[in-house]
């Protein structure tokens, strides 16, 4: 297996492009079951988890094509894929293939909008808390399917077609609402989605399913409404800029200090971190090109924080922040509410010498003047690059082991860091 070595100490100056969205790709690689016609995606990023998805699709007789480089692309230019869903040849997603990654349980409302049936296994445990599908499953029941659980597959099945509902959601989600979304679009009749989800991500997924024929209004805000059609059309889309690995790096911009141009970012997607960031004494300016970040002098300024649903500040730049503030010079607090038990970068973090107290779902976080490297893992992927923001301001070396959680999310990391500077290396093996 992989490992990541850091050697801290180094300030970050220079350009780092930021990738599509991988929160976006999945869901818009995921929407190519709900048309026989091929959906081109530009923009998708090179990483882990859109390779499995890719697997995933294949085995339900999607073909995935990806295009090769064109003239002046550079080698951080995102991937095309020719995605073509043109037969369905097997409607049921096996458990080995689900429990690899949580995101690809959602094919089952493309299945069923399209072909009546879906057999999906349950996704089973998850490093970050108990994630259900409940709410996935209440979304798709209210679109008229009957819904099973037999051998831990969940049995989905419209055999005339969905029609169109109202999808009240209890609390805010994602998978929810790209479910929901995903049944509606091809149901009979109307649909209103309450209390709908409203990240960046759901918003490029509408938009591209609108490109595809769909009628939908609202989507990016509470209340979404949607016209179902009779069959959705290929398209072509380019995948939004990644927010979480935008707000990654501008933290690990704010841990080491220097000055770094993050290519490509809109800073209208994570506007609740950019706000932390300047709180903690950070120069955030937005350009033509993306968005420059600056801390030179000044120490870093302690925060509290909750996440919360978009706009709020995201839960997947938590981890991120939490590194940040070990090295405040005071004491800061961060409340995480989205997912139960997303703190195992705490103990890991103790490694390099944080001082950092979990009292339920708050954690308190005193400041030390300074980080020790040490041997770390981390089992999920924003924990994993929290341990790589503290290690790079950390003295002597750090070794980040399991590091196929940052493949799965981060895009050549160890590249676009040390291209601004940074001490760190992967080492095969
Ligand atoms: N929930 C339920 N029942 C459900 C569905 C969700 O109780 O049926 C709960 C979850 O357990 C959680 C909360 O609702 O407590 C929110 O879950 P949500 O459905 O919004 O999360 P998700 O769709 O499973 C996506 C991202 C996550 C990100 C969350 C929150 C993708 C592929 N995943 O997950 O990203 O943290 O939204 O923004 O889009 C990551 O990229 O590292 C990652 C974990």
């Amino acid at each position: 297996m992989d490992r990541i070595r850091i050697v801290g100490g180094q300030p970050l100056k220079g350009r780092i492009p930021i990738s599509g969205a991988k929160n976006a790709t999945l869901p818009l690689m995921i929407a190519s079951l709900l048309t026989d016609e091929p959906l081109v995606l530009e923009n998708v990023p090179r990483l882990a988890d859109v390779a499995l998805l890719q697997r995933i699709l294949g085995n339900h007789g999607v073909d995935v094509m990806v295009g090769g480089k064109r003239p002046g692309d550079g080698e951080y230019d995102g991937q095309t894929l020719h995605i073509s869903a043109k037969r369905i040849v097997d409607t049921t997603a096996p458990y080995d293939l689900v429990s690899r990654m949580r995101a690809s349980f959602w094919v089952i409302a493309p299945l069923v909008a399209r072909m009546g049936e879906a057999k999906v296994s349950l996704p089973g445990g998850c490093a970050i808390g108990t994630r259900p599908v409940d709410l996935l499953l209440m979304a798709l029941r209210n679109l008229g399917a009957e819904i099973e659980i037999d051998g831990g597959y969940v049995l989905a099945r419209a055999p005339h077609g969905l029609r169109g509902g109202e999808i009240v959601f209890p609390k805010v989600t994602v998978s929810g609402t790209h479910t929901a979304l995903m049944g509606a679009v091809l149901a009979k009749g109307a649909t209103v989605i309450e209390n709908a989800a409203c990240e960046p991500e759901i918003a490029d997924v509408a938009d591209c399913l609108v490109k595809m024929g769909a009628r939908i209004k609202g989507a990016g805000t509470p209340r979404i409404e949607i016209e179902g059609v009779a069959r959705l059309d290929g398209t072509r889309h380019r995948v939004l800029a990644d927010r979480i690995e935008t707000g990654t790096y501008a933290m690990a911009v704010a841990m080491t200090g220097g000055d770094v141009m993050l290519d490509g970012a809109r800073p209208e997607l994570l506007q609740a971190a950019l706000d932390v960031l300047v709180e903690a004494g950070v120069e955030i300016a937005a350009t033509n090109e993306g968005l420059r970040v600056q801390r030179n002098g000044a120490g870093i300024a302690p925060v509290t924080v909750t996440t919360a649903p978009f706009p709020g500040f995201p839960t997947d730049l938590q981890a991120q922040l939490m590194a940040l503030m070990t090295r405040a010079k005071g004491t800061s607090r961060i409340t995480e509410t989205i997912f139960e038990n997303r703190f195992m970068h705490v103990q890991e973090l103790a490694r390099f010498g944080a001082d950092i107290r979990l009292d339920g779902e708050t954690a308190t976080i005193a400041g030390v003047p300074r980080l020790k490297g040490a041997p770390v893992m981390a089992t999920d992927l924003r924990a994993s690059v929290s341990l790589v923001i503290a290690a790079l301001v950390a003295e002597g070396e750090t070794l980040v082991n399991r590091v196929y959680h940052l493949d799965r999310g981060f895009e050549r990391l160890e590249d676009k860091l040390s291209a601004c500077g940074a001490e760190i290396e992967r080492i095969s093996g």
